[in-house]
């Protein structure tokens, strides 16, 4: 019943521990979940207001698809104040959070067959989007000694004429590791040279302790 596609997909292991975790401290083991990545405080209650607000205001209709003006705005703001890039609204498409960003990006440039670099150890819903594309994960292993972080030459031997999409996530889900300046700009050269795309994923941008930015 299921299509091929679809059943190529394995179960969230994110949401699986999350859900063990959760079962665990409920028979009353102390137990730390390290799943999903929630924040341990309460959302702030200037969120909260203004979302009361909105719907109390009747903002419960469609908006349009790619998202409000003012939202669209204020991500440009946010990209120019901390990032120092300049994007204008028509750049910039509103989805339901990192994850469906991701599925939309990767469903949007991949076709049957092509292929994704994935730089191992991943966030492990990288390689299920790219099968429910219809495209081939291809891992490249990196460890500790080179600091969980892939260089050019790695990512130059795994081109192939099929090579869509580079998945770079930095600051890294698992391992924490964090590219430079530099190092990213060696990347983006192979990248440009070699004529494909790089979905830098960097929900964690504001997580990182030791001053590299
Ligand atoms: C690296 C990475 N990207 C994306 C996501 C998904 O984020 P969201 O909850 O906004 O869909 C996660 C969540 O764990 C993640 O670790």
């Amino acid at each position: 019943m299921i299509s091929k596609r679809i059943s190529l997909i394995n179960e969230s292991i994110t949401l699986a521990i999350s859900a063990k975790a959760k079962q665990m401290r409920k028979d009353g083991i102390d137990v730390i979940g390290f799943g999903a990545g929630e924040p341990d405080f309460d959302t702030p209650s200037h969120i909260k207001e203004a979302a009361k607000d909105a719907v109390d205001n009747g903002f419960t209709k469609y908006t349009p698809a790619g998202g409000i003006k003012e939202l669209k705005s204020a991500i440009c703001d946010k990209f120019r104040k901390d990032n120092n890039l300049e994007y204008k609204e028509n750049e910039v498409i509103i989805s339901c959070g990192a994850k469906h960003s991701l599925f939309n990006a990767i469903c949007s440039l991949c076709n049957d067959d092509d292929e994704v670099i994935i730089p191992a150890p991943f966030w492990v819903s990288y390689p299920e989007m790219v099968k429910a594309s219809g495209a081939k994960p291809v891992i490249i292993p990196t460890g500790q000694k080179d600091g969980f972080k892939i260089n050019p030459k790695q990512l130059k031997e795994k081109i192939t004429s099929r090579t869509k999409v580079l998945i770079l996530n930095s600051p890294s889900n698992p391992t924490g590791a964090v590219y430079t300046k530099e190092e990213l700009r060696a990347l983006a050269d192979t990248i440009l040279d070699n004529k494909i795309f790089c979905i830098s994923d960097e929900i964690y941008e504001k997580i990182v302790y030791d001053g590299i930015s």
